[in-house]
């Protein structure tokens, strides 16, 4: 049976400041999915990471598709108005247009989807983070697809080990998508070259080159390119199918222990280490530190299991331990080097107007 998972996701407003959203218009979008949904979508699920909140969407309608769009618009759009009416900080901040416009993407939120024809056994995960950049997933998915020292089963898995094809979007073009598909293992260094620079290059997919069925898609959209100025970091979801001829879940889950140096954090305008959190976590230290939530459901006939929290396990809490260790190391060092963005990917234009007005003061000797 061919379905389609659609995960949308925005920050319409947080409760003090940009930590997490209300109950009350947490249960407005979940309301107005199960009203409006009917007959058209198959089953949902709504989560929230940091300020965001996520709706999760299974149906047959392919991607793209219209009115399932705007069923994630329209939810986004009552929930503001409940943000409004209580308050709430941000209120509607990611809904960068006034109408809807027959696909949700360049209106704000992020978007992750994909069609497959499903599995005898589908499991999936889907992550959503906080406080970064669609960028943070690169290294994460360059280790668990790319790097047999996180992923055992390119060598044990015959099928596994055929490789994955990546595509790949240069995220600084605003005159259109601009692609390259690299295949691992003979493109590994190519790839590698792209995706260290997590501000430009961003992963939009993965397929098995044992079947050619995709198992990655990650959001790519760029807030900035679309108002022209700061209005949030991209906080990106992912959705990813394990198992068989994909990466294991643990073996996906697993290069999120190191708790990379991400861009994000207090103003969008710092680097942070991204912190593996139990679903429904809000932020708090410094705006942050990045976070990333991951779900696994299973999936058949389109109807979602509940959802497991894997990263909810004293594992990740020896983990979460190490990480905000880092966060608090490179806190340690305020404005000084690497601790806060270059200018070119400062969020806010403080610094930018101060280094204009100095300018003017400097003197040749
Ligand atoms: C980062 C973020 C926050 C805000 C900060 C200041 O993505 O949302 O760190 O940048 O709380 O917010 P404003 O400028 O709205 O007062
Ligand atoms: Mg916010
Ligand atoms: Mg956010």
């Amino acid at each position: 049976m061919e379905i389609t998972v659609t995960a949308i996701k925005a920050d319409i407003g947080g409760v003090g400041g940009h930590l997490a959203p209300s109950k009350a218009v947490l249960s407005c979008v979940a309301e107005t999915v199960d009203r409006q949904g009917r007959g058209m979508i198959i089953d949902h699920f709504i989560g929230h990471t940091g300020d965001d909140i996520a709706i999760l969407l299974t149906h047959d309608r392919d991607v793209g598709n219209d009115d399932v769009h705007r069923l994630a618009w329209d939810a986004f759009t009552a929930g503001t108005a409940v943000a409004k009416k209580q308050g709430l900080y941000g209120a509607g901040q990611d809904l960068l247009k006034d109408a809807f416009s027959g696909n949700i993407r360049g209106l704000g939120p992020a978007v992750a989807e994909m069609n497959f024809d499903e599995r005898e056994n589908e499991p999936f995960l889907m992550f959503t983070a906080d406080k970064t950049e669609p960028g943070a997933y690169n290294l994460p998915l360059y280790l668990a697809f790319a790097d047999p020292m996180y992923n055992p089963g390119l060598l044990l898995s015959p099928a596994v080990g055929q490789g994955f094809t990546f595509r790949v979007m240069d995220v600084e073009y605003t005159k259109g998508d601009r692609m390259i598909e690299l295949s691992t293992p003979e493109d590994a260094y190519d790839l590698a070259s792209l995706l260290r620079d997590n501000g430009r290059f961003v992963v939009e997919s993965i397929r098995s080159r044992a079947d050619g069925e995709q198992a990655v898609s990650c959001c790519t959209t760029r807030l900035r390119n679309i108002a022209g100025k700061y209005v949030g970091k991209d906080d990106p979801v992912m959705l990813v199918r394990t198992q068989k001829t994909f990466p294991a879940t643990g073996e996906v889950l697993a290069p999120f222990e190191i708790g990379h140096l991400v861009a994000g954090f207090m103003r969008g305008s710092h680097t942070g280490p991204l912190m593996p959190v139990k679903a429904g976590t809000g932020v708090s230290f410094f705006d942050g530190p990045p976070i990333v939530c991951c779900l696994a459901f299973s999936l058949q006939n389109g109807k979602l299991t509940e959802p497991i929290d894997p990263f909810d396990h004293p594992y990740w809490d020896w983990v979460r331990h190490n990480v905000a260790r880092k966060a608090h190391d490179i806190r340690a060092q305020g404005f000084s080097g690497a601790a806060m963005l270059p200018y070119s990917d400062l969020e806010y234009g403080g610094i930018t107007e101060r280094m204009e007005r100095l300018e003017q003061q400097f003197q040749c000797r």
